[in-house]
């Protein structure tokens, strides 16, 4: 039997990483799991709850109550304290507030087991910002995927005009290079390629080849 990978891919939002890992976890048949969505979870739940972003002991209670059904067919659901919030937490203030929580130590220590144990068996592909540096330190294919910010700006405003949002692109680049600062330099894993990772950017490249790369690397790889 063909050993179950684990392959991790990491980088700043709109850079294409959640796409190419759907994609590709759906082709060789494992399991996806977006990282980011735990985040924007907490960050969902701690905004209808009024918890403030100081309050560690809060917010750790609120990711001990965080369960991700592993029965799903590709598309990850998360659920808090039993509510399904997978729908409600893709806008840009979310992913804001979420840049800002998972900053908090406390947040990080509490997610890392659930990550950890959701790719114990192998058969997954894994995206975020520390999945090849903390996570997931020995994964077995690491990427990390790169864009320009004004293509990946472009992208997240087409996503979220699609998507029936009302965006407007200069406000959707200023967040991005807000939440880039922030991820970057905060102290617990901040977002970084893995020395063993595998660089792509994919500025200008259309996804079904970045698909086809990564498909590539892991095909040498197995
Ligand atoms: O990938 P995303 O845009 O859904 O992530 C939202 C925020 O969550 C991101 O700005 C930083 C944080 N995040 C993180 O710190 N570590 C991860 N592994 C995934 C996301």
């Amino acid at each position: 039997m063909k050993k179950r990978l684990i392959i991790t891919v990491d980088g700043p939002a709109g850079s294409g990483k959640s796409t190419v890992s759907r994609i590709l976890a759906e082709r060789i048949s494992y399991m996806y799991l977006d990282t980011g969505l735990l985040y924007r979870a907490i960050a969902y739940k701690a905004m209808q709850r009024g918890i403030s972003i100081a309050d560690d002991e809060a917010l750790r209670e609120l990711c001990d109550g965080i369960n991700i059904p592993l029965e799903t067919d590709g598309d990850m659901r998360v659920l808090v304290d039993g509510e399904d919030v997978s729908d409600n937490v893709r806008t840009e203030e979310i992913g804001m507030l979420a840049s800002s929580i998972s900053a908090v130590s406390a947040v990080r220590d509490a997610l890392l087991p659930l990550q950890r144990s959701a790719g114990k068996h192998g058969g997954i592909v894994t995206e975020g910002r520390d999945m090849g540096t903390v996570v997931f330190p020995n994964a077995d294919v690491k990427f990390f995927l790169d864009a320009d910010v004004d293509e990946r700006a472009r992208r997240r405003y087409e996503q979220l005009v699609e998507n029936g949002g009302n965006a407007n692109l200069d406000e959707v680049k200023r967040g991005l290079e807000t939440r880039d600062y922030r991820d970057t330099r905060r102290a617990t894993a901040p977002l970084k390629p893995a020395d063993d990772s595998v660089i792509i950017d994919t500025t200008g490249i259309d996804i079904e080849e970045v698909v086809r790369v990564v498909g590539d690397r892991i095909g040498a790889g197995r």
